[in-house]
């Protein structure tokens, strides 16, 4: 078993102390060019940690012997914008070849997501590798659906350490980005096999939701997750105390007695939840694979095995 590495600020200070600055100028120019971008880029850190740890295993390409976890439940026809992480990973093979890892471009870039879009800044942790391997299965089993409620997602943040101020912290990341009606559907026609909507749900938004998905509705169209979906600031939690979440996974943080108080708070205090965020996605950040890894030169696909070079030698 490989062990894990040693995390720490300024990881690249001497062998690519242009990194951080690269990454920034790649996802402001992505930002420029296609607001959502950033908010799909952020959704990679919690896709990619999750399943054994922020090792890029989400970013691999399909091979003929390998199911990658792009297809998994949650992230097929869902995870989007891996072409802004293609561009960040070539301006720096550009200046610093073979040195700077997919699982910390991802780390960064969520980060300036979130710096770019009005929300916090913060000195990341870095040093990460990149999987050899990427596991389907195990991407399956652990991403929450979008009808998830708070007391399994409190049980399945507290199995990666992260405590219930932390799930509803890091649910406010739904402040920026959009969503399919595909994950609706069901509270609007049917939550939980009634043939009712959620009562949860503000009548008023209910009704601008049920003309964004109509039932015969194209289910890709996608809706804001909240009112001010390119700024990332405390609008999500206003909207959640309003019955204006729009995914029940959201919704139910409002429900919930356990989690309803850091809700309200966040919704008054915006720095209470920045510094709560921070803090939440530095440890969602440091959960680390306990597999070998590399630094991959293109973060689709792993890198070439020596052992081709010593049989043709
Ligand atoms: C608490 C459990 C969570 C659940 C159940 C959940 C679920 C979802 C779902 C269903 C979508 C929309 C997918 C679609 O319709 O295609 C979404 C979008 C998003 N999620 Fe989460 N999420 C959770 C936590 C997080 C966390 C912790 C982060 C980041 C740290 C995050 C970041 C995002 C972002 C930025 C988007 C919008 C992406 C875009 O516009 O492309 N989510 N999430």
């Amino acid at each position: 078993m490989a062990t894990a590495a040693q995390l720490r600020p300024g990881f690249y200070s001497e062998t690519c102390p242009e990194a951080e600055v690269i990454v920034r100028d790649v996802m402001l120019k992505a930002l420029i060019r296609e607001p959502r971008s950033v908010a799909s880029v952020m959704r990679f850190q919690f896709h990619d940690c999750l399943v054994n740890g922020c090792d890029a295993s989400m970013l691999l390409d399909d091979t003929p012997t390998m199911a990658g976890e792009k297809q998994s439940l949650s992230n097929v026809n869902s995870l989007r914008s891996f072409e802004v992480i293609d561009e960040v990973k070539k301006a720096l093979e550009k200046v610093c070849p073979g040195v700077v890892s997919c699982a910390d471009i991802i780390i960064m870039a969520a980060r300036d997501a979130v710096a770019l879009t009005g929300g916090p800044d913060w000195k990341v942790r870095l040093g990460r590798l990149d999987s050899l391997t990427a596991k389907l299965e195990e991407s399956n089993n652990i991403m929450p659906s979008p009808r998830a409620n708070a007391s399994f997602l409190i049980n399945l943040f507290n199995k990666f350490n992260l405590s219930v101020e932390d799930l509803v912290a890091l649910s406010g990341t739904h402040s920026i980005g959009q969503a399919r009606c595909f994950s609706i559907m069901f509270r609007l026609y049917n939550q939980s096999g009634t043939g009712q909507p959620d009562p949860a749900i503000d009548p008023k938004y209910r009704e601008k939701l049920n003309m964004l998905c109509p039932t015969n509705v194209d289910q890709n169209i996608t809706g804001n997750l909240d009112a001010t979906p390119r700024i990332f600031d405390n609008q999500y939690f206003k909207d959640l105390v309003a019955g204006r979440g729009f995914l029940n996974s959201d919704q139910t943080l409002f429900t919930f007695t356990e989690t309803r108080k850091f809700v309200k708070l966040y919704s008054k205090d915006q720095n209470e939840f920045f510094k709560a965020f921070v803090e939440g996605m530095l440890k969602l950040g440091d959960l680390q694979s306990d597999q070998p890894g590399e630094i991959r030169r293109n973060c689709r696909v792993v890198n070439k095995r020596q052992l081709n070079t010593f049989w043709e030698s």
